[in-house]
């Protein structure tokens, strides 16, 4: 036992190493633009935890010059989807023109070489085998995908809840209309900091017909963090599959998909990876690919092959090849240390404002129910009006939401925010509630 544990962490090592040596290999963007560099402010890092490197400004500055930002307003909207490293752009344009000397020729012949290598990279950031990775454009298409091929019948029944991304219960409420499916909602009064709490109310909704549970890992609304873990674990004794919405936690959180120990997995890489904008990627535990119909066509509808999903015909080439720069990068920073400094991020600002009178946060600070997303609002100004205050008068976009029980605005930074801006951002808060009646 200890044996093959060893053999596999080894086996674990020497791969993480190879895509390494991929993030450095001498010819690919990355290495020219970032990897000497790079490599020097993480031997100055190396002896030090991810919670101390999320505080070295040294070290992330470095990772800051890396994006091309716009140097006049602060986006602070990260959550709703995230600007690429200029390598990943570079990549893009790069594949684009090729691309444009003899489309058919460079794209189905040459291109899609790298399709095979880069669902290896992506499994192994995921920690899964190739097998259950496919490549797509998005969160909706990667779980709508699941969400309709599933095979649910009249009266199965499955407990999402209210904040789940609406894509997803437009999904479930179609499948009710047209098959008659029972879908039912939860209502969570975020921030919750009880995880039984949680597990327990998708426990009490089941009934003898329920089939599936759809959890989103990070409340897109205020980032609370589910505990995906005990949800799958208590579903599988009730022998219920789990579909989790990772469009905010893949590339974000330091996470292994298996280890969640759900059935299904849909994530978008241009959110927190920093992928070309139009690129996702689907998780299927191999054992269930084949009983999941593809959206699509496919001459093996019910074959075992995660491929079969990948029949989107003509599409970006060059967005979907780009990935492999941003799982280059996000491979260089390391996902525990990324996880770490936009955690610092938003608690750099959070913390600053939390006791303002008048301000209101809506997202735990504790560091395993959020990380990048936070929730605020300030009593006496709608959510709508502290958006257009926050930008009309600091240029902080950012993002107001009312929707179903939250009513805020969202601040979400990324690794290229700076404390600078974080400081404009509380200063703007400290400035809108004192005025506010
Ligand atoms: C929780 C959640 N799921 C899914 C999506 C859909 O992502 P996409 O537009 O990339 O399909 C979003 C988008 O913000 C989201 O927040």
């Amino acid at each position: 036992m200890l044996n093959s544990f060893m053999t596999n962490n080894r086996r674990s090592f020497i791969k993480q190493a190879a895509v390494l040596t991929g993030a450095f290999s001498a010819t690919s963007l990355f290495n020219q633009a970032h990897a000497e560099v790079w490599k020097s402010a993480e031997r100055k890092v190396a002896h030090l935890t991810p919670q101390q490197v999320a505080t070295d400004e040294d070290f992330w500055a470095e990772i800051q010059r890396a994006y091309t930002v716009s140097p006049n307003i602060i986006n602070l909207n990260n959550g709703g989807v995230s600007p690429s490293p200029l390598v990943v752009q570079q990549a893009v344009e790069r594949y684009n023109q090729l691309t444009n000397e003899g489309p058919s020729y460079f794209m189905w012949r040459i291109l899609d070489q790298g399709r095979e290598p880069l669902r290896e990279k992506l499994a192994l950031l995921a920690g899964a085998l190739p097998e259950e990775i496919a490549i797509n454009r998005n969160s909706t298409e990667a779980l709508n995908t699941i969400i309709y091929g599933l095979p649910l019948k009249s009266s199965d029944e499955v407990i999402g809840a209210r904040l789940d991304y609406p894509h997803m219960v437009q999904a479930y409420r179609a499948r009710a209309t047209r098959e008659g499916i029972v879908y039912k909602q939860l209502t969570f009064d975020f921030p919750i900091e009880n995880d039984e709490q949680i597990v327990k109310a998708y426990e009490d909704a089941i009934t003898s017909k329920t089939k599936l549970i759809h959890v989103t890992h990070i409340v897109n609304y205020v980032g609370q963090i589910m505990p995906v873990r005990k949800i799958c674990d208590m579903a599988k004794s009730h022998g219920i599959e789990v579909i989790v919405d990772g469009a905010h936690s893949f590339g974000l959180l330091d996470f292994k998909i298996p280890d969640l120990n759900c059935d299904y997995f849909g994530t978008s890489l241009h959110k927190f990876l920093s992928a070309p904008i139009g690129s996702g990627m689907m998780w299927i535990k191999k054992e269930k690919i084949s009983k999941v119909f593809p959206l699509l066509c496919d001459d093996n509808p019910q074959g075992a092959d995660i491929r079969k999903f990948e029949n989107l015909g003509t599409r970006s080439f060059p967005i979907e090849q780009g990935i492999g720069e941003a799982v280059n990068f996000q491979m260089a920073i390391g996902s525990k240390r990324k996880e770490e400094r936009i955690r610092y991020l938003k608690n750099y600002w959070a913390t600053k404002v939390q006791h303002l009178p008048k301000v209101k946060l809506h997202t735990s600070l504790k560091p395993e129910y959020s990380c990048a997303i936070c929730g605020v609002s300030v009593d006496g100004v709608t959510p709508a009006q502290l958006d257009a205050a926050l930008f009309n008068q600091y240029k902080i976009h950012q993002v107001s939401i009312v929707f179903e029980n939250v009513s805020c605005v969202r601040i979400t930074p990324h690794v290229y925010t700076t404390l600078a801006d974080l400081d404009k951002l509380v200063k703007a808060i400290t400035e809108i509630a004192g005025k506010a009646t």
